[in-house]
């Protein structure tokens, strides 16, 4: 990355992709030396004018379920493509488990497994041959291929529709379907983002129930974006609130909404004798904040519609 603003730190196996191969023997050293999933310091991406990401710090421990939550627009999905190394780290810091995402980008690709917001499944192609698909993209030896695709797709419940063409699939299986690809390299690190878009409570439910099998049978580490507040509440350990680009809020959801209630009993708002706040009111309040200091503007909107028609 020629454009990348800031010097990493030296690199105990040297610099660059050429590293890879002698990443496994080093692994468990570095894991110990670091109990972070991911580390963002700094992390800046602009698309042309628009600053997408503007100087992100996030902190990802090892084994929890975060959930990066924020309005449209936030930098959510653009943060989430610098930490999986498919968009550069022009500016900044990004780490998986130790690994720097500009000058390893194999060795983090080989660690996460990813969800993106958009389609990702082929609708012209089986369940099976997806999956397959992302085992030989994410180099799971041809060897264990077949078994591991199994499991991938015996995890998600989709065993028994496994060889029809996924554009026969109802949305939820489709979501599934692209969690058994994520899941098929085995990944210590598991991106989804708006995992649970537009499916019904019970298809939501279900792919969550899969998630966390997953996660309890191997410890993996769970960074997670969701507009579905009760989701984030439920499921995820802590979570940040970002808006535009930053990170504005960040706890457990229980001292978030804990926090809000303690300042707005400082102000001396009517909201001491009120009912809690809710975590989309912590939501409505960081998002709310920005308008307000910053005056909503009309690119915002336009920014916003983009994005929805870039996934619509
Ligand atoms: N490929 C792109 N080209 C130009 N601008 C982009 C592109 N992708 C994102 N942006 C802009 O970058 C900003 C952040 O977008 P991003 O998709 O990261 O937000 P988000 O938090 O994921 O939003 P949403 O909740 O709607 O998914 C927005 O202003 C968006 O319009
Ligand atoms: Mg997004």
């Amino acid at each position: 990355m020629s454009d990348r603003a800031t010097a990493g730190t030296p690199e105990p196996t040297g610099p660059g992709d050429t590293a890879d191969a002698t990443v496994g023997a080093t692994d468990a050293a570095r894991t110990a030396e670091t109990e972070e999933a991911v580390s963002c310091r700094g992390l800046e991406y602009s698309f042309g004018d628009t600053k997408a990401v503007s100087g992100l710090d996030l902190s990802v421990r090892s084994g929890e379920v975060f959930g990066l939550l924020g309005p449209n627009g936030a930098g959510k999905t653009t943060a989430i493509r610098c930490i999986t190394t498919l968009l550069p780290v022009p500016a900044g810091m990004v780490r998986v488990f130790g690994h720097d995402a500009a000058k390893e980008r194999m060795a983090v690709r080989r660690l996460l497994g990813y969800v993106p917001q958009q389609l990702s499944a082929d609708a012209a192609l089986t369940g099976r041959e997806n999956v397959t698909l992302f085992a030989r993209v994410f180099d799971v030896s041809r060897r264990e291929r077949a078994e591991r695709v199994a499991q991938a797709l015996e995890a998600v419940d989709l065993t028994s529709a496994a060889d029809r063409l996924a554009k026969t699939y109802s949305g939820g299986m489709v979501r599934r379907l692209e969690l058994a690809q994520a899941l098929v390299s085995a990944p210590r690190l598991l991106m989804l983002d708006e995992p649970t878009i537009g499916l019904d409570p019970i298809a939501r439910t279900s792919v969550w129930e899969h998630i966390n099998a997953v996660r309890n049978a191997t410890g993996m580490t769970v960074l997670v974006t969701t507009h579905y507040m009760d989701e984030a509440e439920q499921y995820c350990d802590r979570v940040a609130l970002m808006h535009r680009g930053r990170i504005h809020a960040l706890g457990t959801p229980g001292e978030l909404r804990t926090e809000l209630r303690e300042r707005r009993v400082a102000a001396g708002g009517k909201a001491a004798g009120e009912t809690a706040p809710t975590l989309e009111d912590v939501f409505r309040d960081v998002a709310g904040r920005g308008l307000e200091e910053e005056g909503g503007d009309f690119r915002d909107v336009r920014n916003t519609r983009r994005t929805a028609s870039r996934v619509g």
